[in-house]
């Protein structure tokens, strides 16, 4: 069993208890947890699903492309066990930056950033926690069309409205969030404000949050904020 998980900037791997990750950051709020994002099958045919255990590099995406993958996670012969880890989305979104917009005020932790930005080869990549702020379902970039995503939004929704994309879509109940505007909120389970892509359509009431990101050899690395951010399921 392999844990892609790395603590300090070694890497952790050999035998170990599934859920270690998750386990580290309740205890260990204060330190960074550093770990490399490994991809994940999606349960339809997807152009990342023959990468699944190998490490997300920042080149892999085309503008707009997206891929499911984990933080954490543990694998067995190359296939993730499922349940283990936070799953995440990363997006290569469009860099914009008349349209995107992002906090420059909330602490991360050293050497990552709330998003990746490579001006010089104009690569922008936000990774979120892809469980839904309503009820905990799965949300997905760009996988499902039918049932189509609601276009009522209650806020601005810049990926559909300006470059005609629809917005991260949980199917479950309709709820939508835009990797274009990243907001703070306040998680309601525990009064904790973290910044996640806008919430632009309901039943979910706010957004979803952020990994922080950086890369190593382009390979891409993330933490927690805050283990409180990621608190609600
Ligand atoms: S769980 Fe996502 S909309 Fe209900």
């Amino acid at each position: 069993m392999k844990l892609g998980l790395a603590v300090g900037g070694s890497a952790a791997v050999g035998t170990v208890a599934a859920g270690l990750a998750s386990t580290l950051l309740q205890t260990s709020p204060a330190r960074p947890v550093d770990a490399t994002l490994f991809y994940t099958r999606f349960s339809t045919p997807q152009w990342w699903n023959t990468l699944e255990g190998k490490p997300i590099n920042v080149t892999d995406f085309a503008e707009w492309q997206g891929a499911t993958g984990v933080w954490g996670g543990a694998f067995v012969d190359g296939k993730w066990i499922a349940g283990t880890g936070y799953p995440v989305l990363v997006i290569r979104v469009k860099r914009d930056d008349s349209v995107f917009s992002a906090p420059t005020d909330v602490p991360v932790p050293s050497g990552f950033d709330l998003y990746y930005d490579d001006p010089a080869r104009d690569i922008r990549l936000v990774v979120v926690y892809d469980r839904c702020a309503h009820l905990c379902c799965y949300p997905g970039w760009q996988v499902v069309q039918n049932p189509p995503p609601a276009r009522d939004y209650t806020s601005p929704a810049p990926t559909y409205q300006v470059f005609g994309l629809d917005p991260i879509y949980c199917i479950c109940h309709g709820s939508q969030y835009d990797p274009m505007l990243l907001v703070k909120n306040i998680n309601e389970r525990n009064g904790v404000e973290f910044v996640g892509p806008s919430r632009v359509h309901g039943p979910a009431g706010r957004a979803i949050p952020v990994f922080a990101v950086r890369a190593v050899d382009d390979v891409l690395h993330a933490a927690m904020v805050d283990p409180r951010w990621y608190e609600y399921c």
